[in-house]
């Protein structure tokens, strides 16, 4: 499995080195994001209870670590906005991720006022949310702090799913009344799919509940066995996959609803909630990455190190890697075709050169293969492409973020990572 990304990097790249990350001190400052529009996300860490099948950086509730933490993150948003410029800088969107970020819902206005005092947030607020946290008084204390979009961790309606991952039974009921009273532009619900045994009729099943209970818009996240948790759930074989995301697949356009990107589906165009395909991000908290032209930064998954840190008048930054030029333009491609559409001019605008001129042998290709299409200057993902952009994404997953993460969450900061 190694060995696939590890020559794929070889070839994209045309070089054998690989992924360098050093280890960052947080006194060198991010790099500025001059005339760039970036999306900005804030990790908040903490969860009533940890799923055993959850990889994400997150440490138990604690209200006293929590009101320290949200300090930190106060002081890290000054210390960074001090580096991007004494104008106000215009941002596309702010996305709240975790953990379980409504546990802090009192707190998330004070932490958007200040986040507004730096930045202008053109495309709305958007925050994941734990089913138990969809109840009237948190949304509404959501919505006037200012979040437009909610995403919903449902992971399954159903109970067998629910044991499987541990995980509590929903009252979709109670979300769908509570969903009624406070409303959200975007109301998103994330599923786990290929789960053991799971059907397209299960997903179905699934997927109309949450039009039922007031969803227009659903996502449905492969299930990835990461080497760290401990959970223990069987893969599904490929085959059963790829028949599996088809019937899916073929549902939601059956139902009207639009492909917005490799894993979710909107009932229509104005329904988005996604932090990841942007081509800047500012991050801040424990294990926020950071992306600008030439570089890529994680702060320190530690909850303590990452307020000790800021104490000190220090970023939280961990882990630095300065991109070569082909390297980014790898990254860029990865994160525009998950989107399932590239348009060919956006790569020329970051890049100030033609993506055929690069990479004319690989586009090539992978028309020969049926993976991508072209009309009208835009790259669109096949449906077979979208299955093995979704198989090779899951070898990504394991080689880079399972090494990654895995590293991060041991050592606070690591004195090298090579991918
Ligand atoms: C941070 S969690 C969601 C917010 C909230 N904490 C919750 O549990 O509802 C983000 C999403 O990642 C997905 N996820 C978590 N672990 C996963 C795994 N091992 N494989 C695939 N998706 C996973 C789940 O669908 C989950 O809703
Ligand atoms: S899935 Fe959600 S609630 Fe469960 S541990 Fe992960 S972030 Fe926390």
């Amino acid at each position: 499995m190694g060995i696939l990304t590890t020559l794929t990097r070889m070839w994209l790249l045309r070089s054998f080195r690989p992924f360098t990350f050093q280890a960052d001190s947080g006194e060198c400052p991010p790099e500025a994001m001059e005339g760039m529009t970036p999306g900005l996300y804030v990790h908040i860490p903490f969860c009533r209870t940890l799923c055993n099948f959850c990889p994400y950086c997150k440490v138990r509730y604690s209200r006293e670590l929590c009101e320290r933490y949200l300090q930190a993150l106060h002081q890290e948003i000054e210390l960074v906005a001090k580096v991007q410029g004494t104008s106000r800088q215009r941002a596309s969107s702010l996305y709240f991720g975790g953990g379980s970020p409504a546990l802090a819902a009192e707190h998330l206005g004070g932490l958007i006022t200040t986040l507004q005092s730096h930045f202008d947030i053109t495309d709305g607020i958007g925050l994941e949310l734990h089913p138990d946290d969809v109840t009237v008084p948190i949304l509404q204390t959501l919505k006037a702090a200012g979040v437009t979009r909610v995403s919903i961790g449902i992971q399954s309606f159903q109970e067998k799913f629910q044991r499987l991952l541990g995980r509590k039974p929903v009252n979709p009921q109670a979300m769908a009344h509570a969903l009624q009273c406070v409303p959200f532009e975007t109301v998103s619900m994330d599923f786990i799919f290929a789960l053991p045994g799971q059907t397209a009729e299960d997903l179905r099943r699934d997927a109309e509940q949450a039009f039922d209970c007031g969803a227009n818009h659903v996502a449905i996240y492969p299930f990835i066995q990461f080497s760290f948790t401990e959970s223990r759930t069987p893969i599904m074989p490929k085959a059963a996959k790829r028949r599996l995301l088809d019937e899916v697949t073929d549902f939601f356009s059956a139902t009207g609803c639009h492909r917005d990107s490799i894993w979710t589906f909107a009932r229509n165009e104005g329904h988005r909630y996604s932090s990841m395909s942007r081509d800047n991000f500012l991050g801040f908290g424990c294990s926020a990455t950071t992306l600008s032209r030439h570089q890529f930064r994680i702060n320190t998954f530690s909850v303590e190190e990452y307020c000790r840190r800021l104490d000190e008048g220090r970023l939280p930054t961990s882990l630095r890697l300065d991109f070569t030029v082909r390297q980014r333009m790898v990254y860029w491609i990865f994160w525009k075709i998950y989107t399932t559409r590239l348009p060919l001019v956006e790569f020329e605008q970051f890049f100030g050169v033609p993506l055929m001129r690069v990479f004319g042998r690989e586009i090539q290709l992978a028309k020969w293969l049926g993976f991508v299409t072209e009309a009208d200057g835009i790259l669109q993902l096949t449906r077979k492409g979208v299955f093995y952009f979704h198989h090779y994404e899951n070898y990504y997953t394991l080689a880079y973020i399972d090494k990654m993460w895995g590293l991060m969450r041991e050592t606070p900061f690591p004195q090298r990572l090579t991918l």
